[in-house]
């Protein structure tokens, strides 16, 4: 597991990280480090607090306490505006797409082009819409139809499409909330590939799930939270079901150095 000489150049940091719901304590001093294009699963229990970390770093949580960093300069993310402008963008847990809407339409969802000058006749330019909507997904090789509706795909496709909208402001870090766990075995698959096309173009990833073997296939650390706490960080290629199970269970073992982690 040791990773030797390797630069780690982390592009997100967060550090002592606490958040309070009254007597409930959601994260309790818990730090995180994502890496330059790594994909770092975010794995524990339910009410582990997985959630909530990624909330704070998408801006729709403010922490009580602790700093983020974001290529090293710390920055105060008090909205999810502020969370995109610097390139950050989230599929949340509860899957928002419109089975209404067309996929055009949900990945342009909040950020219709209007066409004329600057958008100046305030008239929805459709046609640039779907060829921008045709060209996303060509290039991630997602095989649906841009002017299907949401609601005659399957899981896996809407999920595809919910990850596609995250893509079209060219992000640097996506974050995923559980994006395999209500999908079939092929639903799953079709995702986990378009993660690592996203890692091939360079984006850096955090992977919510529950799946171990999601994790094993997909991450290169996996970072476990156990009821709020950071309970360690472990190589991804390597790990074992057991160990992944044994700190989600029973958290971080006393034996492990407090500020360094499995892989360091
Ligand atoms: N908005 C909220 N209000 C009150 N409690 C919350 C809220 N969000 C999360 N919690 C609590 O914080 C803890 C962590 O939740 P969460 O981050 O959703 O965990 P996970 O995503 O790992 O299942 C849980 O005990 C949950 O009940
Ligand atoms: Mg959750």
């Amino acid at each position: 597991m040791d990773e030797g000489t390797q630069g780690h150049d982390p592009i997100v940091v967060m550090e002592d990280i606490t958040k309070r719901y009254g007597e409930v304590v959601a994260l309790e001093d818990v730090t995180l480090e994502l890496r330059r294009n790594e994909v770092l699963a975010l794995a524990g229990d339910n009410g582990a607090g997985k959630s909530t970390l990624i909330k704070c770093l998408a801006g729709a949580v403010r922490p009580d306490d602790g700093t983020i960093r974001v290529d090293g300069e710390v920055v105060e993310m008090d909205s999810p505006r502020t969370a995109k402008r610097l390139g950050i963008e989230t599929t949340f847990q509860d899957l928002a797409v419109a089975g209404n809407l067309t996929v055009t339409q949900n990945v342009f969802l909040g950020r219709e082009r209007a066409s004329g000058p600057g958008g100046l006749f305030g008239i929805l330019d459709k046609s640039s819409m779907r060829r921008r909507a045709r060209e996303l997904l060509e290039e991630l090789e997602i095989g649906v139809d841009v002017e299907e509706k949401v609601s005659n795909l399957s899981g896996g496709e809407r999920q595809l499409v919910s990850i596609s909208r995250t893509l079209l402001s060219d992000p640097k870090i996506v974050i995923m909330d559980e994006p395999t766990s209500a999908l079939s075995v092929e639903g799953a698959e079709r995702v986990l590939d378009l993660i690592d096309r996203m890692q091939a173009q360079g984006i850096s990833i955090i992977l919510i799930s529950h799946n171990l073997d999601h994790i094993r296939r997909a991450a290169d650390r996996v970072q476990i939270l156990h009821q709020g706490t950071d309970a360690g960080v472990l190589d991804g290629a390597t790990v074992t079901q057991d160990e992944i199970v044994k700190r989600m269970v029973a958290g971080k073992p006393s034996s492990e150095d407090e500020r360094h982690a499995a892989v360091d």
